[in-house]
């Protein structure tokens, strides 16, 4: 397990997402030889434009993403969808492949009983489309997310942090091969 570096992104840029909260408790849960950097350079990525140059921010989420081994989504839904800058992020990368046989964990939180599942099944079609690795495991809907999160934004919900820890197992085991 050696060497196994793994990035974390968020489809919220709210300060305190429930998202970004599920990203941070994965942190935590990770061997300590594996490491880990949540993206945090969302807010700085320009529209999608076919055929426009790439800006230092568009190049440098590429390069991450090809330096790492895996990589977590943990997405909140909007409007029965993916949030358009995470679409946004992922339609960069269409042409040149960064996620072409990448190992992926998709999760989506949600404050209502369905727990994302319009975002997640769509955000999971999209990485389809884009060449990632996964199975029948890599998906995790977290529904009533405002009820297992404290007041600092916590994860606290035993049953959750042991799901999170299955998408972890998982996920290396498909790194693994
Ligand atoms: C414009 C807007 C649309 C939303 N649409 C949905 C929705 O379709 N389904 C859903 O489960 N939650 C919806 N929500 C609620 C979000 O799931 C909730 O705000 C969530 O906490 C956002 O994730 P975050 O905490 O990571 O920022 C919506 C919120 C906003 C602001």
């Amino acid at each position: 397990m050696k060497n196994i570096r793994l990035i974390g992104i968020s489809g919220s840029l709210r300060e305190q997402s429930s998202n970004t909260a599920i990203l941070r408790t994965i942190e935590t849960l990770l061997p300590t030889e594996v490491g880990f950097e949540i993206y945090d350079q969302l807010h700085l990525i320009p529209p999608f434009i076919p055929g426009e140059e790439e800006t230092d921010a568009i190049k440098d989420f590429k390069k991450r993403i090809s330096n790492a081994d895996g990589v977590f989504f943990s997405t909140p839904e909007y409007a029965f969808g993916v949030p358009g800058v995470l679409k946004n992020l992922l339609d960069w990368t269409v042409s040149t492949g960064e996620f072409n046989e990448k190992p992926v964990s998709v999760i989506s939180a949600s404050p209502l009983y369905t727990g994302g599942e319009h975002a997640l099944s769509s955000l999971l079609l999209t990485l389809t489309a884009l060449g990632t690795t996964r199975n029948e495991h890599s998906a995790l809907s977290i529904p009533d997310i405002k009820t297992k999160l404290s007041k600092e934004n916590d994860l606290t919900h035993p049953e959750t942090i042991q799901q999170l820890q299955d998408q972890i197992k998982n996920l290396l085991k498909i790194i693994a091969g």
